[in-house]
């Protein structure tokens, strides 16, 4: 069995991008309009080394809002803001079992499972430090760009859809507010969480994040370290039992590699000292995945024995 590492890894990104092109299983997310009339037809693929060496093929720098996939680098930044034992008080490392949006809370304290759910993200975000939404959001957006190694824009037309569609959202984190797991006012939380789902991000920038998380918390392209070891390994541990949503079991299964998903079709996924990986096809599945993210990865994982397990 050849090593993806090493090997001429773009050559097989272009063979898996020519097979998979024109399979347009799926739906883009109906959540807002932005993502709705998404082009169904992009499709980008991107690997990064641990020394920074990124492969790419498809539509790898096609911009995109980062949605749910910003969830993985809230909770690194709120570990490293307060320690694991600090956060752990606040939100839980279960896997639901649910949808994303689900009210995924500890009966007793409203305690969401997992940060990598909505009810579990809006905590995570109070949790960061900062003075008030604007500062939380600047330092969660400047440690995705830490992550990515590069600036990233900011999508207003996806914030303002998305404070337009935020009904059930507003709701969870009310009740987490009467339940006292939510340390922050609701509209704050909104704002922060909201807004860090309308970063933009490409596939190649999805690639250097995972990197940077299989690296231990230096960005390979940088040289700079963004968290501690430590962080990086509580986050892929959660990413690996909770990032797939109702489908981390069978993810884990069939790929075996700590991921995440997000509603605008991206996936990030990254093998701790081997590789990160992005991801990206506007179309999902019925848990939220993009068909093609999952389906490429599954063949890469089959052919290449990416399973970090
Ligand atoms: O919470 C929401 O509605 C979105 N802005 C983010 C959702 C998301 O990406 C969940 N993932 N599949």
């Amino acid at each position: 069995m050849a090593s993806l590492i090493g090997d001429p890894i773009e050559r097989e990104l272009v063979t898996l991008h020519e097979r998979l092109k024109h399979d347009y299983r799926g739906e883009t997310s109906a959540s807002i309009p932005t993502l709705e009339h998404a082009d169904h037809r992009l499709f980008g693929l991107a690997v990064c080394t641990p020394d920074g060496y990124v492969s790419a093929a498809g539509d790898a720098d096609v911009e995109f809002s980062v949605q749910s996939i910003s969830k993985a680098f809230t909770y690194a930044l709120a570990l490293s803001d307060r320690g694991l034992e600090s956060v752990h008080e606040h939100v839980g490392a279960e896997p639901s079992g649910e949808a994303f949006s689900a009210i995924s809370l500890e009966e007793e304290t409203g305690r969401p499972d997992n940060p990598m759910i909505n009810a579990g993200a809006l905590v995570t975000c109070a949790l960061v430090s900062g003075a008030d939404a604007h500062e939380k959001y600047e330092r969660i957006h400047a440690l995705m760009e830490a992550c990515a190694g590069r600036s990233l824009g900011f999508d207003e037309t996806v914030y303002e859809e998305e404070q337009g569609a935020s009904d059930r959202n507003r709701a969870l984190a009310h009740f987490m507010r009467s339940a006292g797991s939510l340390t922050d006012e609701v509209d704050p939380t909104m704002e922060v969480y909201l807004k860090q789902c309308s970063v933009l991000v490409s596939t190649r920038d999805l690639a250097v994040m995972g990197a940077t998380l299989a690296t231990g918390g230096v960005n390979p392209l940088t040289g700079d370290r963004v968290f501690s070891g430590t962080v990086a390994r509580h986050v892929l541990t959660v990413m690996a039992t909770c990032g797939m949503y109702d489908y981390s079991g069978e993810w884990l299964l069939t790929v075996g590699t700590p991921a995440k998903s997000g509603v605008s079709g991206g996936l990030i996924t990254a093998s701790p000292g081997q590789f990160g990986m992005g991801l990206f096809s506007p179309k999902l599945d019925a848990r939220g995945n993009s068909v093609r993210a999952v389906a490429a990865s599954q063949d890469l994982a089959d052919r290449y024995e990416l399973h970090a397990l």
